[in-house]
């Protein structure tokens, strides 16, 4: 997979991010996600790849587009189905609209994404919960997934070089968090809920100067995959186990090859690819890029494009003008 590919997955989630932000606040979290799966499944047809979704929007039965196992990219929509030679092979994880209920409310921190790697470089992960613990580079090799809270705390908070106190976790508020949030209340971190998105909450975590150590907590297993190839290139770690507490759990799992239903994946089980590229933009403003802005006759997006190999970040600022318009930049 060709590192400068990015530049064209960029194009793919500034425009999902474009179509879902015209609804932002609208109250319809279907609506909105459903604008920016059609915007990412147009111009993904347009990038010069042999692409197979790996995670995507569901099964091919309750999904139009973007269902897992779909063809994509222009080596598709160009030979109508003949044999795609020479083009990258290459595996798509999407997320549309990460955080539907931010976007229809207009909260912050709901992003359009999307990861690649070389074929087979992305776990195909069912659609169930997943216990995640994120951190960044500096404490990786130092929590663990089956560690008293409390110890995790202290560990993190000792290679950061603060006190237990100054740090921020990240947990989505939800009943089933209740034990773990009373845990780090009781341990003196600080603690910032959130309602949904806990995929860009990850992406913080690894990013010095964020204002976020850690999220940690169960959400939606695809989210952890994402996240997974997103440590990659900021050589943060996820630490996540499946939860698997129902026999169709484990059908569904075993449908997918997976047979260790307790197993502890890292950033290199959920995203083992040689090559990955992590590409996500703003939606509504978040901690590490600001949402759509709409000027009359122009957009505004701003992105982040990350890959491993070379390792590179790029924090990207684009506009897109209208036909004959006039370019306005104020920094
Ligand atoms: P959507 O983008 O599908 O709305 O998911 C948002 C999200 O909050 C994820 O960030 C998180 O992993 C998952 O949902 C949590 O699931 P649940 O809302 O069922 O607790």
């Amino acid at each position: 997979m060709e590192s400068d590919l990015s530049l064209e997955f960029l194009r793919v989630v500034e425009q999902a991010a474009i179509a879902c932000a015209h609804t932002m606040g609208q109250g319809d979290r279907n609506g909105s996600d459903r604008v920016a799966v059609e915007a990412m499944r147009r111009v993904m047809d347009t990038v010069p790849i042999d692409g197979t979704i790996v995670i995507g929007e569901g099964e091919r039965d309750e999904a139009p587009m973007l269902y897992i196992g779909e063809k994509v990219g222009s080596a598709h929509s160009l030979r109508g189905g003949a044999s795609p030679v020479g083009f990258p092979q290459v595996d798509i994880a999407v997320d549309p609209l990460e955080g539907t209920n931010l976007c229809a409310t207009g909260a912050p921190n709901a992003i359009a994404v999307l990861a690649a790697s070389n074929r087979g470089g992305l776990l195909h992960a069912p659609d169930l919960y997943m216990e995640k613990l994120v951190v960044g580079p500096s404490s990786k090799d130092h929590v663990s997934l089956d560690a008293p809270v409390h110890e995790n705390l202290k560990a993190i908070a000792s290679c950061l070089g603060r006190r237990v106190e100054d740090l921020v976790i990240v947990v989505l508020e939800r009943p089933r968090h209740e034990g773990l949030i009373d845990q780090i209340r009781s341990s003196g971190a600080r603690i910032r809920l959130i309602g949904d998105g806990d995929l860009s909450a990850g992406i913080a975590a690894a990013v010095v100067g964020s204002g976020i150590h850690a999220v940690m907590g169960t959400g939606g297993a695809p989210e952890g995959v994402l996240t997974a190839a997103a440590m990659r290139c900021l050589n943060g770690e996820i630490f996540a186990r499946l939860v698997v507490n129902k026999p169709e759990h484990e059908d569904r799992c075993r449908a997918m090859g997976i047979v260790d239903f307790k197993k502890v994946y890292r950033s290199k089980d959920l995203a083992p690819g040689s090559r990955v590229i992590f590409a996500a933009t703003g939606v509504t403003d978040g901690s590490l890029m600001k949402g759509v802005r709409f000027f009359g006759d122009g957009v505004r997006t701003s992105s982040v494009i990350m890959q491993n190999e070379p390792n590179r970040i790029r924090f990207i600022d684009s506009i897109h003008v209208s036909p004959n318009s006039d370019v306005k930049i104020r920094f």
